[in-house]
């Protein structure tokens, strides 16, 4: 008993452990800043890097590997972007893969593929209203606090 009690408490520390060590797909928020800027997001069709950040955490919470299935189509990436439109998964009935890549490549960390992506979105789109993580959570709202301290 006093052994399984001892494992147990080891297991819970192990996979309190575990979370955090996920890290290798969450960027971190500074960091993705960084990118953005570099990729000259501030300003790109009316857009701030509080904007694009506010849009990723609500997104994806910054996992470069977020995968959701939306029944008809699926959501890919750190940008969660759709497999309709966007990318070609092989299996999205009158997909249009306007970025003109493979889904799963928008699931790995080389992020340059779904930074230009996302441009071309935001670009069709004269801003950010295809994502509903920004036009719900960040539209219209003081979004200091998604740069702060970068
Ligand atoms: C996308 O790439 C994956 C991994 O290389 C591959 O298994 C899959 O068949 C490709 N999908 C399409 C639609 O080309
Ligand atoms: C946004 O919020 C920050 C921090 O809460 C505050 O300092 C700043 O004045 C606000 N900006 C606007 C335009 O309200």
């Amino acid at each position: 008993m006093r052994n399984s009690v001892l494992f147990f408490g080891f297991l819970l520390a192990f996979l309190g452990l575990a979370v955090p060590g996920t890290e290798g797909k969450t960027i971190r928020r500074c960091e993705l800043v960084k990118i953005l800027r570099k990729h000259g997001f501030e300003g790109f069709k009316g857009t701030t890097i509080a904007d694009w950040i506010c849009l990723v955490k609500h997104e994806s919470n910054y996992n470069t590997e977020a995968y959701n299935d939306n029944g008809p189509s699926r959501d890919y990436g750190i940008f969660q972007i759709n497999s309709k439109y966007w990318c070609n998964d092989g299996k999205t009935r009158g997909a249009v893969n306007g970025c003109r890549i493979n889904c799963s490549k928008l699931l790995n960390n080389n992020l340059e593929d779904d930074i230009k992506c996302a441009k071309k979105i935001a670009e069709q789109a004269r801003g950010l209203t295809p994502w509903y993580g920004w036009k719900n959570h960040c539209k219209g709202k003081n979004l200091s606090s998604y740069v702060k301290g970068c």
